[in-house]
């Protein structure tokens, strides 16, 4: 009888000690003693209203659950993934709601701002291409200014997209359509005037998109209304430097010390601190 036990634990993937210990108790034979392997983690005692079968498991149990599975490796059962039954409630985004914003407009506002900054930099990186000469030479070292600062807006738009629940497109084709900035294509026919009027005209709309999130965000969501307010202040300074460029009016315009110094936004694209 006692060998036909043995047999049945075995069969079952335990150890034939394990079955002396589990029908003969501890090593005196009185006290149960705890079974090799068996749980020796907290018991967690869930909410009330919890469905039967959850409403007590123990992290790593060995008491199969409504949700849990059997790892067999270890022969342990899995504790039910709280993240694939519930979705917390995220406070950073109720809390504008709650101010009146309208934080769906302001995800598109902000995917849209951000796929006008990306293909700047693109285009820029065309439009500085072409501007060859002697005259040229000076020129190319603004745009470049400028050109690092639209990727320095792309990137600091990313963090804030996410955290208010939103996502780029997937296809890149389609991001980068939206943008509808095609006036700034260029080839080796573009002339410097042209060259610079394209740059002008993208700075201006870039000031107006960035002074609508400003707008949107006034009073409501001071996180994203910092983030435009630094953008719009580098938007003003590229319109004032293409002006100075193109009608010779006056500004207090420095070269920066090293392109890519994004004054007002640096702390927002830390991701461009080491190129
Ligand atoms: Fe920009
Ligand atoms: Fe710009």
């Amino acid at each position: 009888m006692r060998h036909q036990e043995r047999r049945r634990t075995v069969a079952r993937g335990g150890r034939p000690e394990d079955a002396d210990q589990h029908n003969n108790g501890g090593s005196d034979g009185r006290q149960p003693a705890p079974r090799k392997g068996s749980c020796r983690y907290p018991t967690v005692t869930a909410p009330s209203g919890t469905p039967p079968g959850r409403a007590q498991t123990t992290l790593f149990s060995h008491t199969t659950t409504e949700t849990g599975h059997r790892n067999s490796k270890i022969g342990a059962i899995n504790p039910p993934d709280p993240m694939a039954t519930k979705k917390h409630t995220v406070v950073g985004v109720e809390v504008l709601r709650q101010s009146g914003m309208d934080v769906d407009d302001l995800v598109k506002t902000l995917i849209y701002n951000a796929s006008v900054e990306f293909v700047a930099y693109y285009y820029f990186t065309n439009l500085r291409a072409f501007c060859t000469g002697m005259e040229g030479e000076g020129i190319k070292g603004v745009i470049e200014d400028a050109r690092l600062e639209d990727l320095s807006h792309f990137e600091s738009c990313i963090d804030r997209i996410y955290q208010l629940g939103g996502e780029f497109p997937r296809d890149i084709a389609d991001f980068c359509k939206q943008a509808g900035a095609d006036f700034l294509q260029s080839d080796k026919k573009t002339t410097l005037k042209q060259i610079l009027e394209k740059c002008l005209k993208a700075e201006q709309g870039a000031i107006v998109n960035w002074n609508k999130v400003c707008q949107m965000t006034h009073g409501k969501d001071p996180m994203t209304y910092e983030l435009a307010s630094h953008i719009l202040a580098e938007e003003i300074e590229h319109e004032s430097w293409f002006l100075e460029l193109l009608d010779g009016r006056p500004s207090g315009h420095m070269r920066r010390r090293y392109s890519g110094e994004r004054p007002h936004t640096s702390k927002h694209s830390r991701s461009m601190d080491s190129l």
